[in-house]
C-alpha cells in the first residue's frame, strides 16, 4: 500500500456514517485501507499487520537520528528539480523546522523521508540504518497533516484506537494506549465525542495522538497548524513542543510560518529552491543569516549602504562588524534589523538649525547617525517600531533616486518624548553585526 497521494480530502468520509458495532467485516477492510492513508501511520495495512510496530521498545531505545544526504527528487514531466541536492541531518529526540516559502521542496523532503516520494538520486539514514530503498510502511514513522484526516464518525477515542488495530496491537492493548494519548493530548475528556462534533484544534489533538499512539521513531507534521485560527495555532503549537519534548520523538515539521519555526524549533532549516540554505538554532539565525535570502525570509531587515572592507563595515558614520559570508567594496547594501538601529531627537544637541538646509548628518555624540524623519509610529505593545525617510542629501541618490525609508525598533520605554509623525531624528546603527550583500 502507499499513502494517498492527496492527504487533503479523506476518504471516510466519502463512506456512510455509521457506528462502529453497526460496521460489517466487508466494510472494516474497506475502512482499513482508507486508514492506512488517513491515520498518517504508515503501516502495513489490514492484511498484513507489523508485528509489534506499536511500543517497540527496540525502535524507541535506538537513537533515530536521520541523515538525508544528497537527494535529488524530480517529479515526472516536471522543468525543475523540487529537491536539488538536499542534505538535513536530525538528532536523535531533536526537533527541526523546515521553513519556506510555497514550492520550495519542504513537503517534497518530509515526504521523501517517510517513503512516500520516489528520489532519484541520494539516501535516507534513521538510526544508521539505510532506508533508502525500504517501503514507507516499513519506517516507523508517523505523520500529521493540515487536514485533520480523522473519521467523522468515529469518536476520538475510536479514531486512535483504530489506527492502533491497523498496526496490529491487540485488542487489550488499544484502549489503554489510546486513553494516554488522548491524556497526552489533554483531552481525556472528549474521549466519547465524535471528532466531526469538535473544534479544529481538538481534531488536530487526536490526529496527533493517533500518531503518537504508535510510539513511532520519527514524527512528521506537515503545516499541521495552518488550518486553524490564531490563538489556536499557538496554543497548539506550544502544545506540539511540549509533547514532543515530554516524548522525546525525533521530529521534523514543515511551515512556511517563520514565528511558528523561531518558537518550536531546536533548529530551523531555511529552504530554497529544494535545498536548504541555511540550517541553524533559530537565534543564531535571526542574529547570523548567512544570505540575502535567510535575512529577508526572518524578521523585518533595512537595507541601508555602507561601505564595506576588512570585515567591517561604516554605516550612516558608526563601525560595525560583518557577518561571514559579506559582499565587501563601497557602497554595498548593509541587512540591518529594526531593533539594531536607534534614534534620538534631532535638534537637542543644537544641530536642528540645519536640519532643513539638507547638510550630511553625522550629528550623534559621537558623530555617527543620520538625519531623518518619522513617517509613522505603531505602538507593538512593550515594542514600538518607527517608520522613518531619511533626509540627508547625501542618501538621496542611493536608493535608485527614491527616498531612503529606515525602520527603527525600540523598547517602549526606550522611546524619546515628543517623538511623532513628522518628528526630526537623528537614525544611529547600533553596534551588532550585519550582513552585507
Ligand atoms: N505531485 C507533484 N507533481 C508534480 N509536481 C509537484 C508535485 N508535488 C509538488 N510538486 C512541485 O514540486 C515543487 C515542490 O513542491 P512542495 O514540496 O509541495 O513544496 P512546499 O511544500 O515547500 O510548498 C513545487 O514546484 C511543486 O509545484
Ligand atoms: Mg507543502
Amino acid at each position: 500500500m502507499s499513502m494517498s497521494k492527496s492527504p487533503m480530502v479523506p476518504a471516510a468520509q466519502a463512506t456512510p456514517v455509521q457506528t462502529s458495532s453497526a460496521r460489517k467485516a466487508s466494510t472494516r477492510t474497506a475502512l482499513a485501507q482508507a486508514a492506512s492513508a488517513q491515520t498518517g501511520q504508515f503501516s502495513a495495512g489490514a492484511t498484513a499487520p507489523r508485528a509489534a510496530s506499536a511500543g517497540d521498545a527496540d525502535d524507541k531505545a535506538d537513537t533515530a537520528g536521520i541523515r538525508m544526504q544528497h537527494i535529488d527528487k524530480t517529479y515526472p514531466g516536471s522543468p525543475s528539480k523540487a529537491l536539488d541536492d538536499f542534505n538535513l541531518d536530525i538528532k536523535a529526540g531533536e526537533l527541526v523546522v523546515l521553513l519556506g516559502g510555497s514550492g520550495c521542496g519542504k513537503s517534497t523532503a518530509l515526504r521523501a523521508l517517510a517513503g512516500l516520494e520516489d528520489i532519484q538520486a541520494g539516501r535516507i539514514m534513521v538510526a544508521g540504518h539505510d532506508l533508502t530503498g525500504v517501503a514507507a510502511n516499513k519506517r516507523n514513522m508517523a505523520m500529521v497533516f493540515q487536514a485533520y484526516s480523522l473519521f467523522p464518525h468515529m469518536t476520538a477515542l475510536q479514531n486512535i484506537e483504530f489506527g492502533l488495530e491497523v498496526h496490529g496491537v491487540a485488542k487489550a492493548k488499544r484502549r489503554t494506549i489510546a486513553q494516554e494519548k488522548l491524556e497526552l493530548v489533554g483531552l481525556s475528556d472528549q474521549a466519547g465525542k465524535y471528532t466531526q462534533q469538535m473544534s479544529g484544534g481538538q481534531q488536530q489533538r487526536v490526529a496527533l495522538a493517533r500518531a503518537l499512539a504508535v510510539s513511532p521513531r520519527v514524527l512528521l507534521l506537515d503545516e499541521p497548524l495552518s488550518a486553524l485560527d490564531a490563538k489556536v495555532r499557538v496554543q497548539l503549537r506550544d502544545e506540539i513542543r511540549r509533547i514532543q519534548l515530554e516524548t522525546g520523538t525525533t521530529t521534523l515539521f514543515v511551515t512556511h510560518d517563520q514565528e511558528e519555526a523561531l518558537a518550536i524549533a531546536d533548529r530551523i532549516g531555511v529552504m530554497n529552491h529544494g535545498r536548504i540554505e541555511q540550517i541553524d538554532a533559530p537565534k543564531t539565525l535571526y542574529q547570523r543569516p548567512a544570505s540575502e535570502y535567510v535575512a529577508t525570509f526572518i524578521g523585518l531587515t533595512n537595507r541601508l549602504p555602507g561601505d564595506c572592507h576588512d570585515g567591517r563595515a561604516t554605516v550612516f558614520g558608526r563601525q560595525i562588524e560583518l557577518l561571514a559570508g559579506s559582499q565587501t567594496g563601497e557602497a554595498r547594501t548593509l541587512l540591518i534589523r529594526p531593533e539594531a538601529l536607534t534614534l534620538s531627537v534631532d535638534g537637542a544637541g543644537g544641530v536642528g538649525a540645519s536640519y532643513d538646509s539638507g547638510v550630511s548628518g553625522s550629528v550623534a555624540a559621537d558623530g555617527a547617525g543620520v538625519r531623518a524623519r518619522v513617517e509613522a509610529v505603531h505602538f507593538l505593545g512593550a515594542l514600538v517600531r518607527v517608520d522613518t525617510v531619511v533626509v540627508s542629501d547625501e542618501w538621496q541618490r542611493w536608493n535608485d533616486g527614491n527616498p531612503l525609508t529606515v525602520t527603527v525598533q525600540l523598547q517602549e520605554n526606550e522611546l524619546p518624548m515628543g517623538v511623532h509623525i513628522g518628528s526630526k531624528v537623528i537614525v544611529t546603527p547600533r553596534v551588532i553585526p550585519a550582513l552585507a550583500v
